[in-house]
């Protein structure tokens, strides 16, 4: 569905307030599969209220999957054990999830039925060779258009391989070892680089057994899982935009409360730090293998900046706020980073487009972007978010330094992955 809304962002000095942002998407997707997976009853607190994860629950209840919501944000998911799910009686829909589909997909390769997924318009332009391939050589066989979705999952009975994926990717990695946790024999993936490792710590959660070494994770086929209560930590990546406006702007002070800390998650912490920001980081609890405490980030000075190739897999989700960090402070130069162009756009593209119309100066690469705002403040303008929600929340966060008000179209994608994104801005704006 094409975004129509706009919103209107006015210029602002700084960002003041202590906070805590929905719940983490990543983990809430797994969460959910792992639970219907399981044996018995499980129940997920503060599960993220965004379009993606409602997603990932209409295609878990079409496969027979029982989940009610209690309240809001609390989800009570009655477990179907190993090979428990069945047909669905038409086409599941992902929307606008790529997490859905390919997790899914490792799911479904282990069920001995036919399963067709589509998506929406940016999702069908999304590759899914980098998932086929692997759980094709476990045992599944699939139909794509030209690698894309809509994706059909022949499942049966699958072995355990071992693979070493070129692409670092975290939803490649767990579809491979959700397959893998339903294969014969043992399963493991070595990655290129080290990405989220959510699925790791959540089968873990859920009593399944995950080994890691280095880079290599583990696991055995024919594991039972039990259903467990669990608790989601808020979102490290819709945090990321308030700590880089806070970053940015003079006089500016957010504490985030309640955020996940997984250290596969943090990084751009430390590039706040080199920026040149205060950032003060205090780790409250670890639950289901995840950490959470309060993130506290005051601007002090502004540095330019240089995102190196190898430490674009522990930024993937923030490099859209890192780039609104330098739009509103300072200049910084991405590189190695050509997974932005298959993300939710082609967020290269986006990003440089969308700064120029707010009058930033701004330069594509083939794999990053250059984007030079240090000196007076952006213009503004109106920029297009092209259905992308970290794409429409950077563009938020520049336009707050801008000396006029500007719009944001298609600024409803924010809803995807954080619902009231733009209530929060105008009071911490305020
Ligand atoms: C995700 C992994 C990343 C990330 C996406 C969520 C996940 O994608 O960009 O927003 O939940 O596993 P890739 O696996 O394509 O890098």
């Amino acid at each position: 569905m094409p975004s129509i809304s706009a919103a209107t962002i006015a210029p602002a000095r700084r960002i003041r307030g202590r906070l805590t942002v929905p719940g983490d998407k990543s983990i809430s997707h797994r969460y959910a599969i792992l639970a219907v997976l399981a044996q018995g009853r499980s129940t997920i607190t503060n599960f993220a209220p965004g379009a993606d994860c409602r997603s990932t629950l209409a295609c878990l209840r079409a496969l027979g999957g029982e989940i009610r919501e209690e309240s809001a944000g609390t989800v009570s998911v009655m477990g179907r054990g190993p090979g428990g799910l069945r047909s669905p009686a038409s086409a599941l829909d992902a929307g606008n999830s790529g997490t859905t589909i390919r997790l899914l997909a490792g799911v479904l390769s282990a069920h001995a039925f036919s399963t067709t997924i589509v998506g929406d318009a940016s999702l069908s332009r999304r590759p899914m060779r980098r998932v086929i391939e692997p759980l094709t050589r476990m045992g599944a066989r699939f139909d794509a258009v030209d690698g894309h979705p809509p994706l059909t999952i022949h499942g049966g009975i699958l072995r355990g391989i071992n693979y070493a994926p070129r692409v670092p990717s975290a939803q490649v990695k767990s579809a491979v070892l959700l397959a893998g946790l339903q294969a014969s024999g043992a399963t493991s993936v070595t990655e290129p680089a080290q990405t989220r490792d959510h699925t790791e710590r959540a089968v873990a959660a859920f009593g399944g057994r995950v080994v890691a070494t280095g880079l290599t994770v583990a696991v055995e086929g024919g594991q039972e899982l039990g259903g467990r209560a669990v608790l989601v930590p808020g979102d490290f990546s819709s945090a990321a935009f308030w700590m880089v406006a806070a970053a940015a702007m003079p006089g500016s002070r957010v504490a985030i409360e309640h955020v996940g800390l997984n250290p596969t998650r943090f990084p751009l912490l430390g590039v706040l730090r080199r920026f040149g920001a205060h950032v003060d980081v205090t780790e409250e609890t670890v639950e289901a293998g995840e950490p959470r405490g309060t993130v506290t980030v005051a601007h002090d000075r502004a540095r330019s900046l240089e995102i190196a190739p190898d430490e674009v897999p522990g930024l993937i989700d923030e490099l859209p706020a890192i780039a609104a960090l330098a739009a509103v402070h300072g200049d910084v130069v991405v590189r190695g980073a050509a997974e932005l162009r298959v993300k939710e756009s082609d967020r290269i593209a986006a990003l440089v487009a969308g700064f120029r119309a707010l009058g930033i100066d701004a330069d594509e690469r083939e794999d990053g972007f250059a984007i030079r705002g240090s000196g007076s403040p952006p213009k503004g303008g109106i920029a297009d978010a092209r259905g992308d929600h970290r794409i429409a929340m950077a563009f938020a966060i520049a336009a707050l330094a801008a000396r006029q008000p500007s719009t944001i179209e298609g600024a409803d994608a924010v809803g995807i992955s954080y619902p009231g994104f733009f209530e929060m801005l105008e009071q911490l704006a305020r």
